[in-house]
Order: C-alpha cells, then sequence, then structure tokens
C-alpha cells in the first residue's frame, strides 16, 4: 500500500488571485505600493449589534451541538427574511443552516448528483462551482454567454443545447459575479423553461442578494410559480451581504424531502454551524438591514467612481454593474490576454486585478475591478489604470 493522495485532491490547482497576491507580496518588498482591487469580500466591520448578539450567547452559554439542521428559531427567522425580501413563501423546515454558501453547495451537490451526472454552468463562472460539482464525481459542463455592448446575458438556447441525458441541474448566480449582472424575471423564466422542460434541477446561488443597485431588483427563481420552487435550490449566506465572510453562516432552502436529506448531510459533514453565530444571525436578520443600507449606498458610490474613471480610457468598454461588488469590463482584443494584461498590470502599476480568463475563455478581454474597498484605494487604483492603458503603454 502506498501513501497516496486522492486524484480528485492532486487535481485541485491553486487559484490565481492567490498567485497574485503572492507576486504581489514580492513587489511590495520592492517598495512599490500595491493596490489591491482584487478582494471578494466585505471590507466592513461586523455591524455591532450582531458582534454584541454573538458576544451574548458565547456569555449565555449557547456552546454545545445544536439541530443540524440549524436553530428552529434562526430557520424561522430565515423564512421571515425570504418572505420579506425575496417574496419567497417557505417553511422553516425547507431550510438548513450551513457554514456559508460553500456549506451549502456542498451538501445540496452531494445530495441531488451521482458519479457520472453532468451540471450546466453559466460561463463566466465564478471558478469554485467546478471543484464542488467535481467533489461529487459529476462533470461541469461549461456554456459560455454572448455579450451584447459589453454585458453578458443569458442565452437559453445556448443552455438547451447543452442539456445532455446526463444532465441533472442547471446552476444559477444572480447577482452574478464576476459580471455585476442581475438576472431579470425575463431571464429567469427563460432558465426555468428549460430547466423544467428538461426536468432538470436548478441550484441558484444568491449570495449577493441584497446587493442590488438602481433599478435592478433581485429575484429570487424559486418565487416565479410552484412548478419552479418544486426543482429549485437556493443556497446563500450572510457573507457578503452582512459582512461575515469569516463566520461561516449560510443556508439553503430545498423542496421538502430533499430539506430532511440535506438536514443529514450537514449532519455528517459540517454538524452545522457553530451556534453563537447561529444566534448572531437572528439579530443579523431580524434587525440588520439598515446595515446592510449603508454598506450598499456605499458599494454604489464606489462604483459609480469607477465606472466614470473606465469610462475615460479610450476602447474600455464598461457595463455598469447591477450588482454585487464587481466591475467587468471589456477590453480591446489587441490589448492581448487577460492574464497576460493582469500581470502587467501588476509588475508596471502595482495594481491587482482579476483576469477575465479566471471565469472562462468567453471573459478572456475582460478584467474584474472588486470594489469591496475603500474610495481612497480605488482613486488610486484608477490613476494608475488609467495612466497604464490610456496611453496604451500595454499591448501595442
Ligand atoms: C458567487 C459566490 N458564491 C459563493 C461565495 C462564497 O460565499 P460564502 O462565504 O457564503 O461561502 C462567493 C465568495 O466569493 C461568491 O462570489
Amino acid at each position: 500500500m502506498s501513501l497516496e493522495i486522492s486524484n480528485f485532491a492532486q487535481s485541485i490547482g491553486g487559484s490565481t488571485i492567490v498567485n497574485m497576491r503572492r507576486k504581489a507580496d514580492a513587489i511590495a518588498r520592492s517598495g512599490i505600493k500595491v493596490i489591491d482591487l482584487g478582494p471578494g469580500e466585505p471590507d466592513f466591520d461586523v455591524p455591532a449589534p450582531v458582534a454584541d448578539a454573538a458576544i451574548r450567547a458565547i456569555e449565555a452559554g449557547h456552546s454545545h451541538y445544536i439541530d443540524p439542521r440549524g436553530l428552529a428559531e434562526l430557520r424561522e427567522q430565515v423564512a421571515r427574511f425570504e418572505a420579506d425580501q425575496h417574496n419567497l413563501t417557505v417553511d422553516p423546515d425547507q431550510i438548513v443552516i450551513t457554514t456559508g454558501t460553500f456549506g451549502a453547495l456542498s451538501i445540496v451537490s452531494r445530495a441531488v448528483l451521482n458519479p457520472g451526472d453532468e451540471v450546466i454552468v453559466i460561463e463566466p463562472l465564478w471558478d469554485p462551482y467546478r471543484n464542488v460539482i467535481l467533489l461529487t464525481g459529476a462533470t461541469p459542463v461549461g456554456v459560455p454567454m454572448p455579450t451584447i455592448n459589453g454585458r453578458f446575458v443569458i442565452d437559453a438556447d445556448r443552455l438547451a443545447a447543452a442539456v445532455s441525458p446526463r444532465t441533472k441541474a442547471i446552476l444559477v448566480n444572480t447577482p452574478w459575479n464576476p459580471t455585476g449582472r442581475v438576472l431579470t424575471r425575463q431571464e429567469l423564466i427563460a432558465i426555468a423553461d428549460v430547466a423544467t422542460e428538461r426536468d432538470l434541477w436548478i441550484i441558484v446561488d444568491e449570495v449577493y442578494s441584497e446587493i442590488v443597485f438602481d433599478e435592478a431588483k433581485h429575484i429570487s427563481i424559486a418565487s416565479l410559480g410552484p412548478e419552479i420552487q418544486r426543482r429549485t435550490i437556493v443556497t446563500t449566506s450572510l457573507s457578503k451581504s452582512f459582512a461575515l465572510t469569516g463566520w461561516r453562516i449560510g443556508y439553503c432552502v430545498a423542496p421538502p424531502a430533499l430539506s430532511q436529506v440535506l438536514g443529514r448531510l450537514n449532519h455528517y459533514t459540517t454538524r452545522g454551524a457553530a451556534s453563537m453565530v447561529q444566534h448572531a444571525a437572528i439579530v443579523a436578520l431580524a434587525d440588520g438591514m439598515q446595515h446592510v443600507e449603508r454598506m450598499r449606498l456605499e458599494y454604489m458610490q464606489r462604483r459609480n467612481i469607477i465606472v466614470s474613471a473606465l469610462k475615460q480610457i479610450g476602447g474600455i468598454v464598461c457595463p455598469v454593474p447591477e450588482g454585487g461588488f464587481y466591475a467587468f469590463p471589456e477590453f480591446p482584443e489587441n490589448w492581448g490576454d487577460s492574464t497576460r494584461l493582469s500581470d502587467l498590470l501588476l509588475k508596471d502599476s502595482g495594481i491587482i486585478v482579476t483576469p477575465g480568463s479566471d471565469y472562462g475563455t468567453c471573459a478572456r478581454h475582460h478584467l474584474r475591478i472588486s470594489f469591496a474597498t475603500s474610495q481612497e484605494i480605488i482613486q488610486e487604483g484608477l490613476s494608475r489604470l488609467q495612466h497604464a492603458l490610456a496611453g496604451r503603454l500595454i499591448g501595442e
């Protein structure tokens, strides 16, 4: 017997952004101040009432095992939150509290996928979905979406064409990282039609649901009717909306029979989210919306700074982000591939941005610019970007 590491574990590659941060450390050591426009998490502190609630829960001795589906009081609060914010009517028994969206996706994929199954994933794609699916022995099938004036849109014909006899589910993300899109009712109906016609599960990741701007409105696909709800599993968390990424608290909402299975899977994987964090999540969901709103307004201001600065760079097309905290501008093809461009931007200008290629080849001429960082950092980063790109120092 040899001490082998599993094939799957060996196949997991490192993330580009982690590699870029390593390179950035070397650049910083040489005396250049690096500007990080890569973050995928809020830069805000945990809202004070939520932190206080966690401290109170610790002091009250909430330190024991709890129901692996999550605290009943929290599941009731989630049901109220989904009804109030997303017009989604669910019974608390359909909800399982998880260690963030990752925890939810992990049990949901195990609950519905068998080895050999296929899952349709929509590109540009938040890359971790691939490994979540591969872990179950199923295969992600990437379907690139087209752009209209630089904005990625859902093309349901392409999704339908990718369905095979092995397809089990379509995975949807709205608001959509990295594109900044919030899917419209028509786009969601078009996806739901494909799923209904071909009898597929819809797994929807709504982790950015509270961060939407202007006229955009987050619509929960499960709220579009009973036939859609019976095949939809929502995965989400408090990570982005309440600035709680490190607290690992999220949930999934599933049809009744499936939620029983999800509860058991939660038991035998993570045993659920930490009890004091679940107590704090009750306070966040019940009373925290003014904090969500404060952060949302700040994201919107930062977004506006980025969009107007990018407009001044010839050749770049930047659709106004509708939700989440990323701008996803497209640059001219003759500037090269985004991996090369982001490498040059780091080396020559000390700016970290995420290459669009990380999200699929259809985004190889895009860059993801995060506005989950201060206005000051954004101003500095954008002025360096303008300098590097406006003069076409790169790619010519
Ligand atoms: C689209 C998307 N889904 C899920 C997550 C992970 O969220 P959580 O902290 O809830 O596990 C992220 C984090 O970057 C994300 O961008």
